[in-house]
């Protein structure tokens, strides 16, 4: 196993959401305290408020995923980022939130080199993926581009699954068989992936699957393939976004933050 320096602090985009709230819990399991962007900050003072921190703290930054100087403010004394955020259903909010986060969060880093770990979902590369999953998909290849450490977690079905499902399974290539996956397991993975080396430029998909829980996260990185360098798409994704046919903004966005600069 080896690890990266692990962080202080980690700061969590989409903390307060149903995932984000047990990262937080993680990264303090872990002996990491941690940071939250939220744009109701008593809402999230008051979630955390009874959560037994140890020796470690739960701060609130008050901000917009829409607005990159309210993440430059946050992002000060973190040593990593994890995002978990998502605009709700329907809202027509994918772009500018789902999507939008990415480049956001990379003017505000600025130079800043940290690793970011974004968690996405299963199903961003099928031919027939809805609106939703084809901008989160952008902001994977944003991120890839990008040159910073990264991981890409791909979430089955959160919380679908039987009691006896409780190991936690990597896999890549976004195939059509789906499956469920703890909330607890994306947690963990999120987290592991803020001080692991060997989840660094992965692409994975993760499932939990009948068996005890995983104890050697280490070892499941360490067994998937590390995407291609310089790629946009995840090392065994089977189709692509034809750069000629994507929407201006994303063009611009690359030659912004990403490799086409
Ligand atoms: N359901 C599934 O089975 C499944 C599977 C794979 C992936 N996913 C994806 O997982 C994602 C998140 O899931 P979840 O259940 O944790 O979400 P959630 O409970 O709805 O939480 C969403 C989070 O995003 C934050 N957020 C939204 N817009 C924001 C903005 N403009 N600025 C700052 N923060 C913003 C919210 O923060 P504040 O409200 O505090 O500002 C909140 O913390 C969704 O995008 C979903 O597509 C779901």
């Amino acid at each position: 196993m080896s690890f990266m320096m692990k962080p202080d602090r980690v700061l969590v985009l989409g903390g307060t959401g149903s995932v984000g709230r047990l990262v937080v819990q993680a990264l303090l399991n872990h002996d990491i305290s941690a940071r939250l962007l939220s744009r109701d900050p008593r809402k999230a003072k008051r979630m955390f408020a009874t959560t037994d921190t140890g020796s470690n703290t739960i701060d609130i930054a008050g901000g917009d995923l829409m607005n990159p100087a309210t993440i430059a403010d946050a992002l000060d004394h973190v040593n990593a980022v994890i995002l978990t955020h998502g605009a709700p259903h329907n809202s027509g909010e994918y772009e500018s939130v789902d999507y939008g986060a990415i480049p956001a969060l990379l003017e505000a880093l600025g130079k800043k080199t940290i690793p970011v770990v974004l968690m996405s979902s299963i199903g961003v590369t099928h031919n027939d993926a809805i609106e939703l999953l084809t901008w989160k998909r952008r902001g994977e290849r944003l991120l890839r581009s990008s040159g910073l450490p990264y991981t890409i977690i791909r979430p089955g079905w959160f919380d679908a699954g039987t009691a006896e499902e409780q190991h936690a399974e990597l896999r890549q290539g976004d195939s059509t068989e789906y499956g469920s996956v703890r909330r607890v397991d994306v947690a963990e993975a999120l987290v592991q992936a803020t001080f692991l080396s060997e989840a660094l430029y992965r692409t994975v998909e993760l499932f939990s699957v009948e068996g005890p829980p995983l104890e050697d996260w280490a070892e499941a990185f360490n067994s998937t393939a590390p995407d291609a360098a310089g790629a946009l798409d995840g090392i065994n994704d089977k189709t692509t976004l034809q750069l000629d046919r994507e929407p201006h903004r994303i063009i611009d966005d690359l030659y912004k933050f990403g490799s086409m600069k």
